[in-house]
């Protein structure tokens, strides 16, 4: 791309263009303008309409040639069949950004247009913003260049979104919520500019403190999760995906192909970037609206305030489902709180002030948890009793928050009738108070996930393991398989593939001869298995083509021949290239190793274990390739049946270190060799801690073009 333009003329253009600017109330040419003279945006406006006279009170240009200056950022809402000619203007007027609001393009099938326009436009050193957008609202400039909302809150939130309606549908609830935006974009059909282009210019800005995306698929995804595992240890990114299409697991060839189709890669890279993954809207806003205003806290030892039991304990499996870590530090709460509890309640966590607990008594308990250092949040709770009076809550949100904000993260829900229910729709926007505990709890969770991620050390790639492996050797399997005309590696050649990996594989070697036969028995050493090796014969078994357990010798001789025979009675015609010998491995756990070039996030790791718990359970889990040393043992232990590689039922633990070593190197090799498009290991055969692992067959395939 020639001379590409900065992004922060995107969110602080100093001119703005709006090419189809109106003077017709109705359209989108209008209100674009409208926006953006509603904020007061301090740059230049242009608009631009072929009939010039004026557009709200503004003289506009006949063509954006006819502008008396240079223009950073020219949105465009004229019909699509205009837009290609309308980007040769801008050219000529040195536009750095367009905005193209105009559907009609790839999102209908129309890609060839979107690409000409893109192309030209990287060719001029212009960048596009859409199609098929509502554009872009920036507090960096004070600008609203939307058919959105016209009034916007300026604040900390920045959010990329997908889909149009529903950016615009979110910023109205933003302002409903009381949620201050730094920006809000519409990436739409990312034809050019995406997600991590954004991401580069909102993760360094003070201004934002919290960043949401909502997205439908993903473009670019090395390029973002590289991006994405940075900034989520510098701010929150919270994201909502919707769209879990199975289209890819239908042109899947692979166990990692098909599951990698589900939604499971998504949310299993996410996690690995350290992005909060919201599972609605609601509570997407509710995060943001938390994060942005609370101050982080100081450690893991939450309390949760409460006078009576059924409240705690929901609160209580609240915070384990969101991972919020309550104190049970048992010598500091009572220090903190056996002055304010009655005797008869609890100063376990949670503290149960009791049913009997005026309003004044959460006061003393808040007071209480406020000045004990260890404290490091706070849930507070409540039922609705005759002794509780409701008006006086109102006094104590204000007293805790002053100005909005709390000195310590500090979740409220209460439970009741008509005057708490009026109190929190009242204080709901001013302070973190809900009608439902999961709701407040869930708030706390993704604050701790951003303080952990924030608590997390950039992350350190082991780049050893690319020297163990030998690249030269794949690269000449890869330049045999090519001159063959497959895409396909034959099982021998997998092999060999495996062995420069430096995967173990059952020894193994073809005999012509009996002779040949028990000495390559005897090479590998007994037991093995026999198979038959005959293009003409495919299903070895049904034509009695492998014998297992042998044993010794003479078992050697008469496997031999018996499948010779059943051979030749199941097929008479077919051509015998001799007879497979191989290591017959020892029962272990069997696992599947995977690793491919996901179409969204480039190479990508996957492991689960064999037999039902990938086939019926779907029992896997996915990680973005290179991968930390702690990474891969997370995903290792990120599978439901992990237990079974620790050793179940007595069972002795599994050699996963050899798992998390196989794991790296079909990483590795997918990473530097991108010719491979899958690589499977189905199933490697997991023996006890120190014993190692074997791939007991690997399957490869390669792009489809050179
Ligand atoms: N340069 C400048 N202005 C031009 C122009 C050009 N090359 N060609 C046309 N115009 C003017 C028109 O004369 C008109 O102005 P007018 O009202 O003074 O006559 C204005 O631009 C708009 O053109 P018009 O033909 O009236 O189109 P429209 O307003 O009905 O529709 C879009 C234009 C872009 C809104 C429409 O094509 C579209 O794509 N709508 C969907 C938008 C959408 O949903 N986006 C995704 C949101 S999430």
């Amino acid at each position: 791309m020639e001379n590409n333009p900065d992004v922060s003329y995107l969110f602080e253009p100093r001119s703005v263009a709006v090419v189809g600017a109106s003077s017709h109330p109705g359209k989108i040419g209008y209100k674009v303008v409208q926006n953006i003279l509603a904020m007061k945006y301090p740059g230049k406006v242009y608009p631009i309409n072929p009939s010039g006279g004026e557009v709200l009170g503004i003289p506009a240009c006949k063509s954006v040639t006819d502008a008396d200056g240079d223009i950073d950022l020219a949105t465009i809402v004229i019909p699509a069949k205009f837009v290609f000619d309308s980007i040769k203007e801008c050219a000529k007027r040195n536009v750095k950004f367009v905005s193209i609001i105009t559907s009609g393009f790839s999102e209908v099938g129309n890609l060839e247009e979107e690409k000409r326009i893109v192309s030209f436009a990287h060719d001029h050193g212009m960048r596009v913003l859409g199609p098929n957008i509502f554009g872009l609202y920036s507090a960096f400039s004070s600008m609203n260049a939307t058919f959105g909302p016209r009034e916007v809150v300026p604040g900390n939130v920045a959010i990329i979104t997908q889909s149009g309606a529903l950016g615009i549908a979110m910023m109205g609830k933003t302002l409903t919520e009381n949620i201050g935006l730094s920006a809000i974009v519409s990436v739409g059909n990312k034809s050019d500019i995406n997600e991590a282009d954004l991401l580069e210019y909102l993760v360094p800005k003070d201004e934002v403190a919290v960043i949401l995306m909502y997205i439908e698929g993903v473009k670019d995804g090395e390029r973002l999760v590289r991006i994405l595992r940075d900034a989520t240890r510098k701010k929150p990114v919270i994201v909502i995906k919707s769209g879990r299409s199975k289209r890819g697991a239908v042109a899947a060839a692979s166990h990692t192909g098909s599951l990698a189709g589900t939604d499971g890669i998504f949310s299993d890279v996410m996690r690995q970037c350290g992005v909060i993954r919201a599972e609605s809207l609601d509570e997407a806003l509710n995060w943001c609206k938390f994060l942005s205003k609370t101050p982080a806290p100081v450690g893991e030892n939450g309390v949760i305030i409460t006078n009576g039991g059924g409240m705690g304990v929901l609160a209580t499996d609240a915070c384990e489902k969101y991972n919020v870590s309550l104190s049970d530090d048992i010598e500091m709460l009572r220090s903190a709180f056996s002055t304010v509890v009655p005797e008869f309640g609890s100063i376990k966590n949670p503290i149960d002030i009791t049913g009997g607990a005026p309003i004044e008594d959460y006061d003393k308990s808040l007071d209480a948890a406020m000045a004990t250092p260890e404290v490091s949040s706070i849930i507070c709770l409540g039922c609705e009793t005759a002794v509780f009076d409701s008006d006086r809550l109102a006094v104590t949100l204000e007293k805790y928050f002053p100005g909005g904000k709390s000195k310590k993260p500090m979740v409220f829900s209460f439970f009741g009738g008509p005057k708490i229910d009026n109190c929190i729709a009242e204080y709901r926007n001013k302070v973190p108070i809900f009608f439902d505990v999961y709701e407040a709890v869930s708030c706390l969770g993704a604050l701790y996930a951003d303080y952990r991620n924030k608590a997390l050390k950039p992350p350190v790639y082991d780049e050893s393991v690319y020297d163990l492996i030998d690249h030269a050797a794949i690269e000449e399997i890869i330049k045999r398989v090519r001159q063959d005309k497959r895409q396909f590696l034959l099982s021998h050649e997998a092999a060999e593939l495996m062995q420069a990996a430096g995967i173990q594989m059952p020894k193994t070697g073809v005999a012509r001869n009996m002779r040949e036969a028990v000495e390559l028995a005897k090479k590998i050493g007994f037991p093995v298995v026999m198979k038959i090796v005959s293009k003409d014969i495919i299903h070895k078994t049904d034509a009695g083509g492998v014998a297992l357990d042998i044993d010794d010798e003479k078992e050697v001789v008469d496997a031999y021949e018996a499948i010779i025979h059943s051979a030749r009675a199941y097929n008479p015609n077919a051509i015998i290239e001799g007879i497979e010998v191989a290591e017959q491995l020892r029962k272990g756990t069997e696992t599947i190793i995977g690793a491919r070039i996901d179409g969204s996030f480039g190479p990508i790791v996957m492991i689960g274990l064999g037999g039902i718990y990938v086939e019926v359970m779907k029992d896997v889990t996915f990680r973005s390739f290179p991968l930390t040393s702690s990474e891969v043992m997370n995903m290792i232990a990120g599978i439901k049946s992990y237990p079974l590689l620790l050793g179940a039922r007595g069972e002795a633990k599994k050699d996963i270190a050899k798992v998390a070593d196989t794991i790296m190197r079909v990483g590795a090799v997918i990473y530097k060799h991108r010719e491979i498009s899958d690589l499977e290991i189905n199933p490697l055969v997991v023996y006890p801690e120190g014993e190692g692992a074997k791939a007991l067959d690997a399957r490869i395939l390669l792009t489809k073009s050179e």
